[in-house]
């Protein structure tokens, strides 16, 4: 005999005023998205207030439109509203994170992922039916601009100034000069950043992604160090060394045999040569997740890293993988060294060492 639960109404109304608040955030992110396509935060990246007539002249657009889009900036308070001279205004602390391309802040690319997930939305549903998963190919082209966007800031703020000192004598071995690997290196940001900071050094992106690739290529000629960045179209486990310094910047999980990658990256290793693994904060226990970052990261694993690493019938750690389970693998890949090296609030870094 099954029994009937009881129906607490406060929960229900409770539970009820939490989804309606994601389903507001849900939308406006995509408003946000629009805005940040039109221009339309760059135009009040000044913080003068301004009236929809004004923002819809400055950028071009529909002042009907852009006077509801500001409403519901309003209403989320993205910008503020001054109900007397019915004036929008973008606060400066707001300009940062959604208008400025170059701000250690910027959030449009966490933006523009939500937007790109959505494009593919048909072929998630099927994920789930078949468990084929989905190659990082497979995804809409907005994935990968997106992941470039939205790594981009903490790359250009943090990498030189607060990664590479976490590692003793990597920056001074990175400025005399070392050859490093950069595996699943999709667009070469992070790749690109080292590059610029050392000039002595030589650097080879590697991913199986052969449009990633020409991007990165791209990318590091427009950067102006082509001459010492190259980028070759390989899957983790074929690259060969020797390299001082093999680097994973939030890759490794997606890999359908991530024991093999780090197997290949030990043997590619020269004398005292270190892998440096970037990867998405994480907890070994779901219930220490639970804040909006591990949310929004079990949200992507599920649409993105996790079919990634079943699409070659890998085990699927997705972005969440926990330190314990990661050092196993790395043990289990031969590596006798392997401490986390850095916690921020995005990211874990572990230096092993064979
Ligand atoms: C989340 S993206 C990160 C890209 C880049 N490292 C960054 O930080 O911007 C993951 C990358 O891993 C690559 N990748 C996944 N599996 C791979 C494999 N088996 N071999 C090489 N690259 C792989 C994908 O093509 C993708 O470019």
């Amino acid at each position: 005999m099954t029994t009937t639960p009881q129906i607490d109404s406060q929960a229900l109304e409770a539970f009820l005023a939490q989804a309606v608040t994601d389903a507001a955030a849900a939308m406006s992110v995509l408003l946000s998205h629009i805005g940040d396509r039109l221009g339309l935060y760059r135009a009040m990246s000044d913080s003068e207030p301004v009236t929809s007539a004004e923002l819809a002249r400055r950028t071009d657009t529909n002042e009907r439109l852009v006077h509801e889009w500001l409403s519901n900036q309003a209403v989320g308070g993205y910008v503020n509203f001054d109900p007397e001279t019915e004036r929008f205004r973008l606060p400066p602390e707001h300009a940062l994170a959604l208008a400025e391309e170059n701000s250690p802040a910027l959030i449009q690319g966490m933006f523009d992922m939500v937007a790109a997930v959505y494009q593919d939305i048909d072929k998630e549903v099927g994920v789930f039916r078949t468990g084929a998963g989905l190659t990082w190919p497979d995804n809409h082209h907005s994935v990968f601009e997106a992941t470039e966007r939205s790594f981009r800031p903490g790359y250009r703020a943090n990498l030189v100034q607060q990664w590479i000192p976490a590692v003793a004598g990597l920056h001074a071995k990175l400025t005399a000069g070392a050859h490093v690997a950069d595996v699943g290196c999709g667009y070469g940001t992070a790749t690109t950043v080292l590059a610029e900071a050392y000039p002595a050094s030589t650097f080879v992106g590697y991913d199986y992604h052969a449009s990633s690739v020409d991007a990165a290529r791209e990318s590091a000629a427009r950067q102006g160090v082509a001459d010492r960045v190259t980028f070759e179209v390989a899957d983790a486990s074929e690259i060969t060394g020797p390299y001082d310094l093999i680097t994973f910047f939030d890759a490794w999980h997606d890999m359908s045999d991530p024991v093999g990658a780090a197997w290949a990256a030990r043997e590619a290793l020269g004398p005292d040569g270190a892998v440096l693994l970037i990867e998405p904060l994480s907890h070994d226990r779901l219930e220490d997740s639970f804040d909006p970052l591990g949310r929004f990261g079990y949200a992507v694993s599920t649409l993105i890293c996790v079919p990634c690493s079943i699409s070659g019938g890998g085990p699927g750690l997705g972005a969440q993988a926990g330190e314990t389970r990661t050092r196993e693998l790395f043990t289990e890949a031969g590596f006798t060294r392997f401490r986390r090296a850095l916690e921020t609030p995005l990211n874990l870094m572990y230096e092993a060492r064979p």
